[in-house]
């Protein structure tokens, strides 16, 4: 509720400026098109200018010789007084503004054109990094809430630096230019004349911009009592049946008014005040205005002036007074703009692991494992709920090509330990043991690259069914996915879409069954060619009928690697060579189907017990 952004602004300082330094790199590669689009900025500013003057010259035109004596005035430098004296001919005049539109169409297109195009770029270039980013945080990063409102918040970030880049920076530097020509313009035409605006104009654009921001909160104070009386409907239309039966109608219309009224009374208050502002204006503007003309003509009365050279002032005046106004807006666009860097640089430059695979990284001789693996006394708590210990003093062993079963109640630990596998998280105490070797001291993704995981929800991305298979293993030939398909009983079903390999899968793509799913997973999987193997309730989510198609799959993705089995359903890891029970983060029980069934008070007995009552 409420109508507060999550835009936050930094101060204009030299050290938030050399701050967001880091956006020059992005600029780089476009430096010369940004320069030119600059350079467009300055000469569409100049020629902007020369409209006024080109309009007080064709006035001026309907009485030759109109009187423009040297004036007494510091600024009588040659360029003035030719700016002040020069006359031509209607016709030539009217030449030279369509020339000088011509030449403003010119830079006004190349201004809009590059500017875009550089803001887009970087801007394009700056949400891959930024996205590059989030994916190689490790997965301590994502187990924080805040993720997702971190990316959306990262998008508006982003979007504000595009629009500084490719549009605020210019309209802050034209306008720079605007008043400095302005300026020079008007005290070129009357010294006098210029003072006497000047000691007025820029108050009022002060004025503008104070008691416009003033305004500004007021509407929003507003806003906010308007929501609240929305939150009212809403909590009572969706509670209706509760309001109804307490009859309670009559409550709730009181208090949506009372709040509606809230509502009113403050806009009617702002009203006061923006009324008298906005005839403050109206009236300090508009009383401007005559008194420069009036002053204006008494200069042409004393033949210091002509009528052109009258309007030309004027017409810079209101250049200048617009800028003025302007320069308020684009300055807090450019703090919000400078709070959006931080942000962006906070993430792309604080410090931490990355986790980012080099492209063509394969597995090195040095790393290639065997399939040992060890646990030894591992405890662990996930760093996002440092009060609830997760694993406990835990040890065990798989030797290369064993198949070891992992069973226990749900929230046991069983996932959590094949999350330390694959090192999602390193262990609080206790070591994992690869081929002997600390798993810590192995490159991530070199360990990653040798171990699958099939999940018990497999998720598919938006794209082909052929490139979601390609995914375990990118340098696949067409023939390679054909056949991993193939083995992993996937082929069949893939074959009847009507596009085959290339049927669209995912959130806007075709809806496949959780079997479907799991076979393309284990295709994946295959494709990967893992040492070691990890099915976590692999086929938990399955009827029956597709579950036979994925066991048999599994089954023969399991031949000749390590495999870690973590199960449900007790019956499908009966001939697993081990079987390890974890209950509340300890290892209780561990033997074959046999020896535990044998133990009299067993967890192991006991949930096969359960299970055959269930299914029985
Ligand atoms: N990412 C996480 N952050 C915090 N706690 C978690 C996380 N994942 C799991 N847990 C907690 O750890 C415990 C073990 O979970 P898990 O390993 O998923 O159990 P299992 O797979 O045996 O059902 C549960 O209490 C669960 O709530
Ligand atoms: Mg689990």
């Amino acid at each position: 509720m409420g109508s507060e952004n999550n835009e936050q602004k930094a101060a204009l300082t030299l050290s938030n400026l050399r701050q967001a330094r880091y956006l020059l790199h992005y600029l780089k590669p476009h430096a010369w098109k940004f320069l030119l689009a600059l350079g467009c900025i300055m000469l569409s500013a100049f020629s902007t200018s020369l409209f006024p003057f080109l309009l007080g010259k064709m006035i001026d035109a309907a009485m030759p010789g109109a009187a423009t004596p040297a004036q007494l005035s510091p600024w009588n430098i040659p360029l003035g007084q030719w700016i002040r004296t020069v006359s031509w001919s209607l016709n030539t005049i009217l030449l030279l503004v369509f020339v000088q539109l011509s030449l403003q169409t010119l830079f006004s297109y190349g201004r809009i054109y590059l500017l875009t195009e550089v803001g887009e770029k970087v801007v394009a270039r700056l949400r891959t990094d930024v996205y590059a980013c989030i994916l190689s945080k490790p997965m301590s990063f994502f187990a924080e809430r805040r993720v997702g409102e971190l990316t959306s918040r990262l998008a508006a970030d982003l979007s504000l630096i595009q629009d500084t880049v490719s549009f605020t920076l210019a309209e802050l530097l034209r306008g720079v230019f605007t008043l400095v020509i302005g300026l020079v313009f008007i005290f070129i035409i009357s010294f006098k004349l210029a003072l006497v605006m000047l000691s007025v104009v820029p108050l009022l654009a002060v004025l503008a911009v104070v008691f416009g921001l003033r305004i500004r909160r007021m509407a929003r104070k507003v806003q906010d009592h308007l929501a609240d009386s929305n939150t009212i409907v809403q909590e009572t239309l969706s509670g209706i049946a509760v309001v109804k039966s307490f009859t309670g109608e009559r409550a709730a219309i009181r208090r949506y008014r009372q709040s509606i009224l809230r509502a009113a009374v403050t806009a009617i208050n702002n009203a006061r005040f923006r009324g008298a502002f906005v005839s403050f204006m109206i009236f300090s503007v508009f009383g401007t205005i005559a008194v420069v003309i009036w002053y204006g003509v008494n200069l042409i009365q004393q033949g210091e002036l002509s009528i052109g050279l009258l309007i030309m002032f004027v017409i810079f005046s209101v250049f200048v007074g617009g800028t003025f106004a302007g320069f308020a807006e684009m300055f807090s666009q450019l703090q919000k703009t400078l709070g959006a860097t931080q942000q962006v640089r906070h993430l792309l430059f604080s410090g931490g692991e990355i986790e980012l695979s080099e492209p063509d990284e394969s597995v090195q001789p040095s790393w290639k494992l065997k399939g040992a693996v060890r646990f030894d006394n591992v405890s662990f708590t996930y760093p996002s709920r440092p009060e609830v210990p997760v694993l406990r003093h835990i040890s065990f062993e798989l030797r290369p090509g064993e198949r070891v079963a992992l069973v226990g109640p749900s929230g046991a630990g069983k996932s959590t330990i094949a999350a330390l596998l694959l090192r999602f998280y390193d262990p609080d105490s206790g070591t994992i043991i690869f081929d002997g070797r600390n798993a810590r001291t192995f490159p991530l993704h070199q360990l990653r690259r040798q171990i699958a995981l099939v999940p018990q929800d497999v998720i598919l991305f938006g794209g082909t069914i052929y490139e979601n298979i390609a995914m375990g293993n990118e340098q696949a030939t067409a023939q390679q996915i054909e056949e991993a398909a193939r083995f992993a009983h996937a082929h069949e079903f893939i074959e009847r879409f009507p596009q085959g390999y290339q049927t669209v899968v995912g959130e806007r793509g075709m809806k496949l069954s959780g079997g479907q799913r799991q076979r393309i997973a284990i295709a994946r999987a295959i494709l990967k060619d893992p040492v070691i193997l990890i099915l976590d309730e692999a086929t938990s989510s399955l009827d029956s009928e597709s579950e036979w198609l994925v066991q048999e799959a599994l089954e023969r993705l399991m031949q000749n690697r390590t495999s870690l089995v973590i199960a449900h359903r007790l019956s499908t890891v009966r001939h697993a060579n081990r079987i390890l029970v974890l209950d509340k983060g300890m290892l209780v029980e561990a033997g074959t189907h046999e020896e535990l069934m044998s133990l009299p008070h067993g967890l192991y007995r006991r949930m096969v017990e359960i299970q055959a009552e269930e299914v029985g």
